[in-house]
């Protein structure tokens, strides 16, 4: 059975200097808040970390669900856990083994995801299925919002779909960029359950529509 179908908003495509209010605004409509967080190293451009995320989480009650594109996370887990993030989402390509740091998440109370970029294969990921409370597929190159969604990504979606009911797991399946009211509609048909939408909601002239449209494609009801 599906989990339920979700919209995370990605704040990287806010105005950082009024995060508090962009994630007012459209709070009533959310469950959970993705936080890109990017280190000029596994992804040439650099974003936020724990510092920002404690200031959001004082801010919300929201579920933050934090991406790590960083070369290193095992290392920085425990900070995301002590400024309030609630799950971490790794890499497989900067992880090759994730297991330390599924450990590590667990041991932290941290939900584990796994991520991978367009062109690494699903098989990368496939052993760590069990273990991961979501997978994230990347329907861009990591570390810009505002990108084109890539079909590449819809098949691995399938895949990914396909793998997971017929093992009877509940691991969710995430899409992240380029999601907007002419893409989300395929990733979900491609099984995808977590939808990550940055440019196309805080880029929108009014996100909180912006979010109510983006469900209503997806069949979920708005608030
Ligand atoms: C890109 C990030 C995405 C990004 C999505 O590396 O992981 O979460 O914010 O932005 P849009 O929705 O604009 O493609
Ligand atoms: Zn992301």
């Amino acid at each position: 059975m599906m989990n339920e179908t979700r919209i995370s908003p990605s704040i990287l495509a806010a105005d950082f200097a009024n995060l508090s209010r962009a994630v007012s605004e459209i709070a009533s409509e959310i469950d959970s808040l993705h936080v890109d967080v990017m280190d000029g190293h596994f992804v040439p451009n650099i974003s936020l970390g724990p510092p920002v995320i404690a200031s959001i989480a004082a801010a919300t009650d929201l579920y933050l669900d934090c991406h790590l594109m960083i070369t290193d996370p095992l290392r920085y887990l425990r900070a995301i856990k002590d400024s309030g993030g609630d799950g971490v989402t790794v890499h497989i390509e900067s992880v090759p083994n994730p297991k330390p740091a599924m450990d590590e998440a667990a041991s932290l109370g941290l939900d584990f995801g796994l991520a991978m970029s367009p062109h690494t294969p699903v098989d990368a990921i496939d052993p760590y299925l069990e273990h991961c409370s979501l997978v994230l597929v990347m329907s861009v190159e990591p570390g810009f919002g505002g990108q084109d969604f890539m079909d590449i990504s819809l098949e691995k979606i399938t895949t990914l779909r396909e793998t997971i009911d017929s093992r009877a797991l509940r691991t969710d399946i995430q899409v992240d960029g380029g999601v907007d009211l002419r893409t989300i509609g395929r990733a979900r048909s491609a099984g995808a359950n977590v939808f990550v939408a940055g440019t196309s909601v805080f880029g929108a002239d009014d996100p909180l529509s912006a979010i109510r449209q983006l469900k209503s494609i997806v069949g979920v009801e708005s608030t």
